[in-house]
């Protein structure tokens, strides 16, 4: 049963199945996280934890995150801007497996607008 409104469970199950895929992702896009993050579960759970928090914030107004996302990504190691669709299509394949599709529709739309944001801060702006 796929979740019919936004809920931390279902964001919590959005955060392992779209992280279980970044994981295991051999485009690049994969190295770049299990490089700064680890390949340890104990590492993963925090950083799944740190985005739910993330977004319960965006989509329920809750949650304690309180980063700085810009400045996380900037500190990356360089990366080809096309890493972005595969990040994108990895998160849209989540949404769909877990939320209704017009929440999954919803959470796209957003993640697309903070992804365009995160693109011309890094490979437009001249930082
Ligand atoms: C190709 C695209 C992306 C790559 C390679 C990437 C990679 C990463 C990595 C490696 C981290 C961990 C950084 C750390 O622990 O210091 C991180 C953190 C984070 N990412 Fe991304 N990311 C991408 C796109 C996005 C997008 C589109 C969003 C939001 C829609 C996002 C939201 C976040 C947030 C909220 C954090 C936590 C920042 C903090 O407070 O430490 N990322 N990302």
């Amino acid at each position: 049963m796929k979740y019919q409104e936004i809920c931390v469970e279902g964001i919590n199950q959005l955060m392992d199945i779209f992280y279980g895929k970044i994981r295991k992702d051999k485009s690049g896009l994969g190295e770049i996280f299990n490089n700064k993050i680890g390949t340890g579960e104990e590492e993963w759970r925090e950083h799944k934890a740190k985005i739910s928090n993330f977004w319960q914030g965006m989509l329920l107004g809750s949650g304690d995150y309180s980063g700085q996302p810009m400045k996380a990504h900037l500190e990356l190691p360089p990366f080809p801007r096309e890493f972005f669709n595969t990040w994108l299509e990895l998160f849209e394949e989540s949404l769909r497996q877990v939320f209704e599709d017009n929440i999954a529709n919803d959470i796209l739309h957003k993640a697309r607008m903070i992804a365009d944001r995160f693109q011309y801060m890094l490979y437009e702006s001249g930082h």
